[in-house]
């Protein structure tokens, strides 16, 4: 009989474990409690924004256990169908649906005795929740199309960006599973909450960037840029920061580097000049020539102005962005989206 073997999960050559780094209260923390978790044979849930590091925590949360020596295996739930997840996780008997043309073992079982890390919880099928609960709970599961019960010692971390909360509050999660897969929950920071480490990973990831493209010497972030990394909210968070740093050392024809571009989607092709809301008087149903030339200079001399303020309250609170937004009397989204124009005609000058 053909049954895949755990092999096919697991590589050849261990899996390279990135170095987190941080030096953060906030991070420190945060490595703290997953340090000291990591060796309790419980269930762990990692909550965090995108590109925090939740994969990574993953892995050292396998690495720092008993378990380091046995399979640390993943599934992306958002990444397959309903159907899917289920047969991925608990594999499944010949003929036990159309195309299963030969048994094949799931991730729980490959991972046996080892870690299974799933990867955006909150997209699994209530069915699918039904039984990885009967994972937790008794330690054994049946593959899809078998009556057989297979005994399996497997430790859960899942992580996920949703509110399983909420969803649970909506009946889109089981209860009963996010109690016992939070036995404890990590939330993993953003960057924007642990801004000390902003240019230690930008210097990392530069200087690693600089070695794979046969730098001889490690580059150096000019003192504009490193105002702009520190500045600059990280909404995609560490992998946003590792792109915005490898982007900038390879375009850069110097060892100072001084060119960050955090959009590389912003069109050289487009106006400059921001837009007036579109309902602001006296520009109600023109096109932009139809406009008066006077008016042209009204919206400058309005955003001079604009500029102005933002700079002076940038100023006062020590840019801090939430303290600026308050003093402008403005929303923090609607404080970013002129500060990213801001930044924008920065970055032209
Ligand atoms: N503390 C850190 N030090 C160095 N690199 C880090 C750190 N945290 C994350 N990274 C790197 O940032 C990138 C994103 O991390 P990871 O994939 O773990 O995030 P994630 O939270 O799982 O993201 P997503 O929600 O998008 O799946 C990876 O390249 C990872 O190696
Ligand atoms: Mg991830």
């Amino acid at each position: 009989m053909n049954v895949t073997s755990e092999k096919q999960y697991s590589s050849e050559t261990p899996p390279r474990v990135t170095e987190a780094l941080g030096q953060s209260e906030k991070f420190l923390d945060f490595q703290e409690r997953l340090s000291r978790v990591a060796p309790v044979n419980r269930p762990v849930l990692l909550i965090g924004e995108r590109g925090t590091g939740k994969e990574l925590a993953a892995g050292r949360l396998h690495y720092l256990s008993n378990r380091w020596h046995r399979p640390f295996l993943t599934l992306n739930c958002s990444a397959l169908s309903p159907s899917l997840i289920e047969s991925e996780l608990f594999g499944y008997e010949k003929g036990a649906f159309t195309g299963a043309s030969q048994r094949r073992i799931g991730r729980f079982e490959a991972a046996d005795g080892g870690t299974l890390f799933l990867d955006e919880i909150g997209n699994i099928p209530l069915e699918v929740q039904e039984k990885i609960l009967r994972v937790v709970e008794y330690y054994a599961f049946e593959r899809v199309g078998s009556p057989d019960s297979i005994d399996i010692d497997v430790r859960i971390i899942a992580a996920t960006n949703a509110d399983l909360k909420a969803l649970a509050a909506s009946n889109r999660f089981k209860l009963d599973l996010l109690d016992r897969l939070s036995f404890e929950v990590l939330i993993v920071p953003p960057l924007r909450e642990r801004s000390e480490d902003i240019l230690l990973l930008a210097n990392y990831f530069a200087g690693r960037m600089a070695v794979e493209l046969g730098w001889e010497e490690i580059p150096e972030f000019s003192p504009e840029a490193v105002k702009a990394l520190e500045h600059y909210n990280w909404p995609g968070n560490i992998r946003e920061l590792k792109n915005v740093v490898e982007r900038a050392v390879y375009r850069s024809d110097s060892l100072k580097i001084g060119d960050i571009i955090f959009d590389p989607f912003r069109s050289p092709y487009q106006s400059q000049e921001p837009e007036l809301p579109t309902d602001s008087p006296g520009t109600k149903g023109l096109s932009t020539d139809q406009i008066d030339p006077i008016d042209k200079s009204m919206k400058k001399a309005v955003w001079d102005l604009k500029i102005q303020m933002l700079e002076s309250a940038l100023a006062k609170s020590k840019f801090n962005q939430k303290k600026a937004a308050k003093i402008l009397g403005l929303t923090y989204h609607q404080f970013r989206g002129l500060y990213r124009q801001y930044k924008e005609m920065k970055n032209e000058e």
